[in-house]
């Protein structure tokens, strides 16, 4: 596209500002910008600008909201035992039928960490990396049944080439070259609250981030994954986060419950500890399974009890999903399958006199998508309940916050992990740290085939 065809665009657009310093610019940082602004879709922002994509009226789906479909820790209900589910998922994985997509693209800012997440060393006495942590855990499940499980891992510009730099460095910790795929997900430029115009972030640059963890559908098609998935008879894909160093990867109760319920996608979920908890709740509205976010559930619904006194809208979302290949790519091949939210956020800019501007409060609004946005379009959804202590510590914020945070992740590991040896027999001091690698036990009845009844009185990493 040449500079006059792209003016002519951008002011049919209404987004000439854009080019407000291009007389000023080298040829090189021209053309820069011309890439990015040839990457927008001015009429998909066009129409989130003018709120074509209104949010749903969440207060009316939450009245209408019931309890998802599932397979709950108390049996109540349970449509399938959990020996049978283990037994079919085991069998798949032995056949070869499983491929992980581990998502890394997200900027971290709670964390304030200055590199990609995965990169952070969480280990609570090895220090481990994240990635190092779930690559472990992946190569762990893929020996025990016999098996190559392939690993794409979506990073974003934000994270992209740090992250290829670093395992390479540690030779992808373990896995085999064909084994690991690292593939960009794709980006959505800020516009200014106010007026609805593309932000500049410098004088040749957009403000752009990431399109959200939803972006992984597109970016596996495009970046290749999906052929790939295909090539090798993949059938079925375990999804989770980088930042949940207890995710069971390729768990196969989880993918078992998957198979016997013929399910397209099948979410883990937790029992929520507090009806206003920040997660989002899995429900079904009109044998829809979908999820309402925690902002978006007014209390007096969050609030409901069942005769028991439990929550009625109990499952919290906790980002692990598996999802059928095929769905993946039909729900891909609809360009219009996942819907995006809108966040308002402080985003640095040049304003357009040139001056840096750091907002003292939110002036942009960020689009993204979210991965969750598939579960309406599934057929014979269904959600498996798992203990957070078992699956989720989630690292989203710096340490001295409450919550969520790489203290509490730290503790997390450390109490599954000592659980882990004690059922293998193990006694341990009181304060003790211990912290296994899967690779040296997956569970408690591989640990007792190598430490029988140890003792363990000072901080051991069992690697
Ligand atoms: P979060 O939404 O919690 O975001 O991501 P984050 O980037 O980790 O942290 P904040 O919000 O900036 O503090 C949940 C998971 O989704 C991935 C993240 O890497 C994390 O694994 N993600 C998020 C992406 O891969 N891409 C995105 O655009 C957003």
């Amino acid at each position: 596209m040449t500079h006059e065809e792209l003016a002519a665009q951008l002011t049919d657009a209404g987004q000439s500002q854009v080019l407000a310093f291009w007389d000023e610019l080298s040829a090189a940082q021209q053309s820069s910008l011309l890439a990015q602004l040839e990457a927008v879709d001015f009429e998909l922002i066009n129409q989130l600008v003018q709120g074509e994509d209104a949010a749903p009226d969440w207060a009316a789906l939450a009245a209408k909201a019931e309890p998802p479909r599932a397979i709950r820790l108390d049996s109540t209900g349970n449509e399938f035992s959990p020996d049978e589910a283990i037994a079919r998922g085991e069998q798949a994985l032995r056949d070869g039928q499983l491929g992980l997509i581990l998502v890394a693209g997200g900027q971290g800012t709670r964390l304030g960490f200055d590199h990609p997440k995965g990169m952070f060393p969480l280990g609570p006495v090895s220090k481990r990396t994240l990635f190092q942590i779930l690559i472990e855990r992946l190569r762990a499940v893929a020996n025990r049944y016999g098996v190559s499980i392939p690993m794409y891992l979506m990073t974003s510009p934000a994270t992209h080439d740090e992250t290829i730099a670093f395992l390479d460095q540690h030779d992808r910790f373990g896995l085999k070259e064909d084994e690991l795929q690292i593939f960009c997900q794709g980006v959505m430029p800020a516009i200014d609250a106010r007026t609805g115009k593309l932000l500049l972030a410098e004088r040749d640059s957009l403000a752009l981030s990431p399109d959200g963890h939803g972006g992984t559908l597109a970016a596996l098609v495009k970046e290749g994954c999906m052929a790939d998935a295909q090539k090798r008879n993949i059938e079925h894909l375990f999804y989770c986060h980088i930042d949940n160093p207890l995710a069971q990867i390729c768990d196969p109760k989880l993918i078992g419950y998957h198979l016997l319920a013929n399910s397209d996608m099948t979410s883990q979920a937790v029992k929520k500890r507090a009806a206003d908890e920040k997660v989002g709740n899995v429900v079904t509205i009109g044998g829809v399974t979908q999820i309402i976010e925690y902002i978006d559930l007014p209390p007096q619904y969050g609030q409901q009890k069942q005769g028991d006194g439990s929550l009625k809208l109990w499952a919290g979302n906790i980002g692990v999903h598996t999802f059928r290949r095929s769905f993946l790519e039909q729900a891909a091949s609809q360009k219009d399958s996942l819907p995006f939210h809108r966040a308002l956020k402080a985003v640095l800019h040049v304003d357009f006199a040139g001056t840096e501007v750091t907002p003292a409060s939110e002036n942009a609004i960020k689009f993204e998508r979210f991965i969750f946005d598939l579960l309406p379009l599934a057929q014979n959804a269904i959600v498996v309940e798992v203990n957070a202590g078992d699956a989720f510590a989630p690292v989203k914020n710096a340490d001295g916050d409450p919550t969520d945070t790489p203290a509490t992740a730290k503790a997390a590991m450390l109490a599954r992990d000592a659980k882990l040896l004690c059922d293998a027999g193990a006694t341990i001091t009181d304060g003790v740290g211990v912290e296994v690698s899967p690779l040296w036990a997956l569970d408690s009845l591989e640990a007792a085939t190598k430490c029988p009844r140890a003792k363990i009185t000072e901080a051991t990493y069992f690697g």
